[in-house]
């Protein structure tokens, strides 16, 4: 293992190796929240709000972690949530983590908001599934499913939480916007992280040219930095159902809504013939006071039964996998810790932040009492907080 890595022993212990190495901007874009935090908080909070009742003298000594998501075996319910523009912050980020994924047999969401095209991921790493923000017209959002389609992508992940940009108050603080804007300030930031100008931004230049957004629309976007270019964020507010009921008519692989919080709409997806939920509030990043994941999620186990549900936002231990597993989540996906390990390792880094969350599931499983992820229910829970 690469030496930075040694003293990293849980997820959260790469947040600050990562800070040493990021230019300020970019730190904030993948750490920051929306508004006050108070989402990004509550995420947290809510997973202390449980305890656990272990059994004991189980049999535990074969436990297993794995788990079945449609029709596929994966080695653990943990999963990487979709990033956007994770090349910037690492080296060809979004192969990194889908790589590093598919090694340790684990699902891996590729963001449409990335910089490394769709198909390049979808060669390397042929099982990752894909997240689209959709388009605001429908031929845009028809050329897109198509090309999404024709990669070779299996599962289609459509985040429905951003119907308009959310109020990033830290990113402005920070000298943060997409593309960024060439200034003394950011070259300065350059220059005193000089890990990150030679091993991420000034490699990638130079081997594969100027970053564009590749994979929000069926054609390539807005460069990442640029003095004058506006990246084009076409209207999503009038997007309804009807644009996802379309889309299902189409799409024949698992298709998964992410973003909600609500029973009401958990109700309507399954009304609508998706196969999976990802509860979430976006890690805290949109409506700032949202509900957390956590405390949305028994309710959208009930009202969708039958769909494979799974949740994000604040998840950094087995024990927080284990509860949501608990109230009725099949998997949990985990966001910036996987941002912070690309910067921090590249795909060693990834690798090594898997293991880590992967052996706590195991780990805690077995003081839990539970030899499979399907003995895991409600019963191992109380409401403490
Ligand atoms: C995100 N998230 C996100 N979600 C999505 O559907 N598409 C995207 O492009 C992005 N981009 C993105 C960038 C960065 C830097 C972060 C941190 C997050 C949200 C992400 O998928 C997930 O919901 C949260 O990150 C989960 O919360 P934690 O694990 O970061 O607390």
């Amino acid at each position: 293992m690469p030496k930075s890595l040694r003293s990293i022993l849980c997820l959260h212990d790469f947040e600050a190796a990562a800070r040493r190495i990021l230019p300020r901007p970019i730190y904030a874009y993948v750490s920051g929240a929306v508004e006050d935090g108070l989402s990004e908080r509550l995420n947290r909070q809510a997973f202390a709000q449980y305890g656990f009742v272990p059994n004991t003298l189980v049999d535990v000594s074969g436990r297993s972690t794995a788990i079945t998501l449609f029709g596929q075996s994966y080695a653990a319910p943990v999963g990487i949530a979709p990033m956007g523009i994770t090349a910037l912050s690492s080296y060809r980020g979004d192969l990194v983590l889908a790589r590093a994924a598919a090694a340790a047999g684990v699902p891996c969401i590729m963001s449409g908001s990335s910089l490394i095209r769709l198909e390049e991921v979808m060669q390397a790493a042929p099982q990752t599934w894909f997240q689209a923000y959709l388009p605001g017209q429908q031929e845009q959002i028809d050329a897109l499913i198509a090309r999404v389609q024709a990669a070779g992508v299996e599962t289609l992940v459509l985040t429905v939480d951003t119907p308009v940009a959310a109020n990033r108050e830290n990113n402005v603080r920070a000298g943060f916007s997409t593309p960024l804007r060439p200034s003394a300030s950011l070259a300065w930031q350059g220059l005193t992280h000089p890990r990150w100008l030679f091993g991420t931004f000034l490699r990638t230049l130079l081997r594969h040219g100027m970053p564009h957004f590749e994979n929000n629309y069926a054609q390539r976007g807005a460069p990442i930095l640029s003095a004058n270019v506006l990246r084009d964020f076409s209207d999503r507010g009038h997007l309804n159902w009807e644009h996802v009921a379309a889309i299902r008519r189409r799409w024949r692989g698992p298709m998964v809504i992410k973003g909600i919080l609500s029973p009401r709409d958990a109700a309507l997806a399954k009304q609508r013939g998706m196969d999976g939920i990802i509860v979430s509030n976006h890690g805290g990043r949109q409506l700032d006071g949202s509900i957390a994941s956590l405390a949305a999620l028994p309710d959208i186990a009930q009202a969708a039964h039958g769909l494979e549900i799974m949740l994000d936002s604040g998840v950094r231990r087995g024990t927080d996998v284990l509860k949501a597993l608990a109230l009725g989540a099949r998997c949990a996906f985990i966001g910036r810790p996987f941002n912070y390990a690309a910067a921090v390792g590249g795909q060693a880094g990834v690798a090594h932040a898997l293991r880590l969350i992967i052996d706590e599931v195991h780990r805690d499983m077995g003081l839990l009492g539970v030899g499979t992820v399907q003995d895991i229910d409600a019963q191992l829970l109380r409401r403490t907080g």
